[in-house]
Parts: C-alpha cells; sequence; structure tokens
C-alpha cells in the first residue's frame, strides 16, 4: 500500500501527464484542422492546467516535506 504522500505525488504526476498531455495533444488537432480559435482556447486551458499542476506539486511538497 502506498502512503498517503506517494498517492498525492502520483495524483500530481497525473494531471501533469493527463490533463497539460490532453490539452497539449487536442490543440494540436484543432491547429492541423484549421480550427485556430479553438486550439487557442485549448492552449489556454493547458497554461491552466500547468498552473494547477504546479500549485497542486507545490502544496504537496509542502505538507509531506518530512516525508
Ligand atoms: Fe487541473
Amino acid at each position: 500500500m502506498e502512503s498517503d504522500a506517494d498517492n498525492l505525488r502520483q495524483a500530481v504526476r497525473d494531471e501533469l501527464n493527463d490533463d497539460v498531455g490532453l490539452y497539449t495533444r487536442l490543440a494540436s488537432e484543432a491547429e492541423a484542422r484549421g480550427e485556430n480559435t479553438l486550439a487557442e482556447h485549448f492552449r489556454a486551458i493547458k497554461a491552466q492546467e500547468e498552473r494547477h499542476h504546479a500549485t497542486f506539486e507545490q502544496a504537496v511538497e509542502k505538507a509531506f516535506k518530512a516525508n
């Protein structure tokens, strides 16, 4: 069984890999179809997900600094 700290760190990695990766791919696909406005929206969401990831990562590391 993983510790709470390990589980939270995995959740942080999943957010980066899943959410940021998803919106990066969606933006590329939209751009390839010539849907530039949609691609811009996906890039804006991607930037928000990157901020979520950084904030979450900092919070987890602070909370489990002793581990
Ligand atoms: Fe998020």
